[in-house]
C-alpha cells in the first residue's frame, strides 16, 4: 500500500508499522508530519509543543530557515563522495569543534553510538601504546553505573544495566562500572590495565543526572596521575543544551576524548568524536572508518546549527532563559507536590522527578499537547529546542499544570 496518493492518517501508518516494522520501539498513538519552529502537527492536524526535539535532535527547532537553506543548497550541490576525498564542510567543520574542545582531530561518522565505538577503540589504541606497543595488557575503560553509551556491542557493554544488556551476552570484555559522581569508587575501580575513563556529563537517558564538578575535576586528576584517558560521552547534552556548547565547559576541564552526535546535526545524522593533541595520531590510516561519516550533507547540516548557535547567540539565550524558566518549574513543582517531586538538570537539558510511572505522565501531557521524553525510572525530561521562546517555556509549564489539574 502506497501512502504518497492517499491521505496519511494515523491509523494508516499505525497499521503498516504494525505489519512490517521491528517491533523494538513503545511508540506514541499518532504519526508527526509536520514541524515548524517550536510545534509538530500529527496527521490529524493536531498541535503539539515539542520538548522532545527528537530525544535532544532538534538545536533549532523544526524548519530552521537558514538550515533548511543550507541544507537544500547542499543536497543540489553534492550529497556524497566517501572519505575517499577531501570534503570541504568536513574539515571546516573539523575546525569548529576543535575551536571548541581544544588542539586536537576529529572523526566523523553518523550516531553517538558510533562516535562513542570511536572513543572505546582509541582506548584501545592507547592502552597498547602505554604497553609498549602489546595488546590485551592495558585495555579496561570503568564506566558509570547508571549510564547510557548506545546499542552497539561496545556501546552497550559499557552500559551497565540490565535492560541494555539482557539477551545479548557473552559482551565485549574490558569493562569495569564504578558508581556515578563518586570518585573514590573510580579510584578503587582502576587497575593497571585502565586505559580509560567515560563518563557523561549530565547522564540523559538514565533521567538527567548531573556529574559534580568535584567528581569530573576529580576524574581529570585521577586519569592525569595514571595515565588514564578521560573520555565524555556529550552525545546528548552537548551542541548548546546546557549553555555551554559542551556541558563539561562548566567544570573548567578538558577531556581527552568527547563523543557528540544528535544535536550536532539538528536532524540531519551525524555524530563525530574529538580527540585532543598528543593522542589524536593513535588512529593511522586503515584502522577505523565509516562510508557515510562526515558526507557534505551532514556537514552543511552541522556546520549550519553552529552557525545560528554563533549568529543567534544561543548559549547565551539558553543560560539567561533558562534561569527563569527553572523559577517557572519550581513553582510547578510547588503547586503539584503529589505528582512532582523535584528537578534535575541544566539549562534545556531538564528533569521533573515524578511520582509513580513517568510513562503515565508523558501520555497524560500528549494528550494536552505537549511532548517530552521519560527520562530513567523516575522523571520526564523536557528538552525544548535553543530557539524556543520565553512565552513558549511558559505554554510548556502551564499545559503541565493545566493538565495536573485536571487529572487531580
Ligand atoms: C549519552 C548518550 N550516548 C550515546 C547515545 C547513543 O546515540 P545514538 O542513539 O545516536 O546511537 C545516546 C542516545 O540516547 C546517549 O544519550
Amino acid at each position: 500500500m502506497s501512502l504518497t496518493a492517499a491521505k496519511v492518517t494515523s491509523a494508516k501508518v499505525a497499521a503498516l508499522y504494525d505489519a512490517h516494522v521491528m517491533k523494538n520501539y513503545g511508540k506514541a498513538p499518532f504519526t508527526i508530519v509536520r514541524g515548524e519552529g517550536s510545534y509538530v502537527w500529527d496527521a490529524e492536524s493536531r498541535r503539539y509543543l515539542d520538548f522532545s526535539t527528537g530525544i535532544a535532535v532538534n538545536t533549532l527547532g523544526h524548519g530552521h530557515p537558514h538550515w533548511i537553506r543550507t541544507v537544500q543548497e547542499q543536497a543540489a550541490r553534492l550529497t556524497h563522495v566517501s572519505n575517499l576525498f577531501h570534503v570541504e564542510g568536513q574539515g571546516r567543520l573539523a575546525a569548529r569543534l576543535c575551536e571548541r574542545a581544544g588542539r586536537g582531530r576529529v572523526f566523523f561518522c553518523n550516531s553517538g553510538a558510533e562516535a562513542n565505538e570511536c572513543l572505546l577503540k582509541l582506548a584501545r589504541l592507547w592502552g597498547r601504546q602505554r604497553a609498549g606497543g602489546k595488546e590485551g595488557v592495558c585495555y579496561e575503560v570503568i564506566t558509570a553505573t547508571n549510564s547510557f553509551h548506545g546499542r552497539t556491542f561496545g556501546g552497550m557493554s559499557a552500559t551497565p544495566q540490565e535492560k541494555v544488556q539482557g539477551g545479548f551476552r557473552p559482551l565485549v570484555p574490558g569493562f569495569r562500572h564504578a558508581e556515578f559522581n563518586n570518585l573514590a569508587a573510580f579510584e578503587a575501580a582502576m587497575t593497571d590495565q585502565t586505559a580509560a575513563v567515560f563518563v557523561e556529563t549530565i547522564q540523559g537517558e538514565g533521567g538527567i543526572h548531573p556529574a559534580t564538578t568535584e567528581f569530573l575535576c576529580g576524574l581529570r586528576d585521577l586519569c592525569d596521575a595514571r595515565g588514564c584517558l578521560l573520555m565524555i560521552d556529550e552525545v546528548q547534552c552537548g551542541i548548546g543544551r546546557t549553555g555551554h556548547f559542551f556541558a563539561y565547559e562548566a567544570a573548567g576541564i578538558t577531556p581527552d576524548a568527547i563523543g557528540m552526535a544528535k544535536g550536532l546535526g539538528g536532524g540531519f545524522p551525524i555524530g563525530a568524536a574529538w580527540v585532543r593533541q598528543g593522542y589524536d595520531e593513535l588512529f593511522t590510516p586503515g584502522s577505523h572508518g565509516t562510508t557515510y561519516g562526515g558526507g557534505p550533507l551532514a556537514c552543511a547540516a552541522a556546520n549550519a546549527v553552529i552557525d545560528v548557535i554563533e549568529e543567534e547567540h544561543l548559549l547565551d539565550r539558553v543560560r539567561e532563559q533558562s534561569a527563569i524558566w527553572k523559577g517557572q518549574l519550581d513553582d510547578l513543582i510547588r503547586k503539584h507536590p503529589a505528582r512532582l517531586k523535584g528537578l534535575r538538570g541544566r539549562g534545556y537539558h531538564m528533569a521533573l522527578v515524578v511520582d509513580g510511572d513517568p510513562l503515565d505522565l508523558v501520555a497524560l501531557f500528549r494528550s494536552h499537547g505537549l511532548l517530552c521524553v521519560r527520562g530513567g525510572t523516575d522523571a520526564i525530561r523536557l528538552m525544548p529546542p535553543l530557539t524556543v521562546s520565553p512565552a513558549e517555556l511558559t505554554a510548556a509549564v502551564d499545559i503541565i499544570d493545566l493538565a495536573l489539574g485536571t487529572a487531580a
